[in-house]
């Protein structure tokens, strides 16, 4: 376990934007989380549990909160990146699927080349996303056709209440961009994970992961600073289409705008050397709300989360 005090959050997201925490705690093994509940009456402050940083907007200043990042299966004890483990193949009326373990800190495009290799499907659409393995299931994080709930197995979460829990597939409920564990009420943090992979050819998964990426890079500003869709779709609609309609493209205060690529999309803008503020971007949020609202009678919900949270 490593402990960072007042870390920069700013630095931890990919939008990066972001105050001060009161510290940020390093979950590295199971040990490690057994060992939490302890460390974080000691660091005090709401516990907030990081990923990726790829779907966060945090609040500018001092915030009274402290990061946990489970970077478990994320590297081995020699410091090399790590990398899924196959338990087992199952074959069920001629079907074969592969029962494989991830850690949550393991990075998505490293999971992702690793399905690749090893001839395991399901995810084909999360190329581009970036993140990690516990922020793609705690966000349910899809697109083209693929989300990441409907592949767990098991999962291994620690909870404020009961520490470390072993949870199946049947005690998590999941939608659109929503994943909850019944065992967890108030909160979770997901250390590891079992994923059931139907195999397919390796030249199969790879074509399909070019053909979207290639659509992602021709629609989305994937190297821009963003947190990815700023809002939700609405039932049956696109919240890029809306806003697009409502005139948000380019749409710019201070550092951050709205890119002329996607209008869902929120840019910081580094370039001019200064630095940008989330204020800026809650004010532009709600103008986009308003916008999308007044014209379309539609009130968009955000996909970003917004810290602090309430715990
Ligand atoms: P974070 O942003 O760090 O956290 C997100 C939420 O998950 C927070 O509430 C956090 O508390 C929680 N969380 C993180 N880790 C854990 C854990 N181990 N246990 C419990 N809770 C945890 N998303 C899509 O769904 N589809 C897309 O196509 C897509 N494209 C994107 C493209 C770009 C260029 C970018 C920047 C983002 C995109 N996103 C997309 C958004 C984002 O990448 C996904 O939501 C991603 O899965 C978030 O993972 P993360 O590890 O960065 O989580
Ligand atoms: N559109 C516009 N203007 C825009 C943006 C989009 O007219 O500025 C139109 C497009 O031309 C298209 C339609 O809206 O006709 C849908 O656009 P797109 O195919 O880009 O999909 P999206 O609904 O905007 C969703 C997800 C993405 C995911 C893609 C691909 C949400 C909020 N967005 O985008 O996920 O990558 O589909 O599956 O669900 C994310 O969640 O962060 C994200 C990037």
């Amino acid at each position: 376990m490593k402990i960072i005090p007042r870390p920069t959050l700013a630095d931890r997201t990919t939008l990066r934007l972001g105050g001060t925490a009161l510290a940020e705690i390093r979950l590295e093994t199971p040990e490690d989380a057994e060992k939490l509940g302890d460390v974080l009456s000691e660091t005090g402050g709401s516990p907030h549990v990081l990923g990726g940083g790829s779907n966060l907007l945090v609040r500018d200043g001092d915030l009274p909160v402290t990061v946990i990042t489970p970077l478990l299966g994320a590297r081995k004890s020699d410091g090399s990146p790590a990398f899924p483990e196959i338990l087992r193949t199952e074959k069920t009326d001629g079907a074969c699927r592969m029962l494989v373990r991830a850690g949550a800190g393991m990075p998505v495009p490293r999971l992702l080349g690793w399905c690749a290799a090893n001839g395991c499907s399901g995810l084909e659409g999360l190329v581009g996303i970036p993140g990690r393995l516990g922020g793609a299931i705690a966000m349910n994080a899809g697109a083209y056709g693929c989300s990441t709930a409907p592949l767990i197995e098991e999962l291994e979460i620690w909870t404020p209440e009961e520490g470390i829990l072993h949870i199946q597939a049947s005690d998590c409920e999941y939608s659109y961009r929503h994943f909850s564990v019944r065992k967890a009420p108030s909160w979770f943090i997901v250390l590891e994970a079992v994923m059931a992979f139907p195999a397919r050819p390796s030249e199969l998964i790879r074509s399909d992961m070019a053909r979207n990426i290639a659509a992602k890079t021709a629609s989305q500003p994937v190297k821009a600073r963003t947190a990815g869709c700023i809002f939700k779709n609405p039932q049956g609609e696109s919240a890029g289409r809306l806003l697009d309609a409502a005139g948000m493209k380019n749409r710019r205060i201070g550092s951050l705008f709205f890119s002329p690529m996607h209008a869902n999309f929120l840019v910081h803008d580094t370039s001019c050397g200064t630095t940008g503020r989330t204020s800026d971007a809650l004010e532009l949020i709600a103008i986009a709300r308003k916008s999308v609202s007044d014209k379309f009678g539609v009130l968009l919900e955000t996909e970003v989360r917004e810290w602090p949270c309430l715990p």
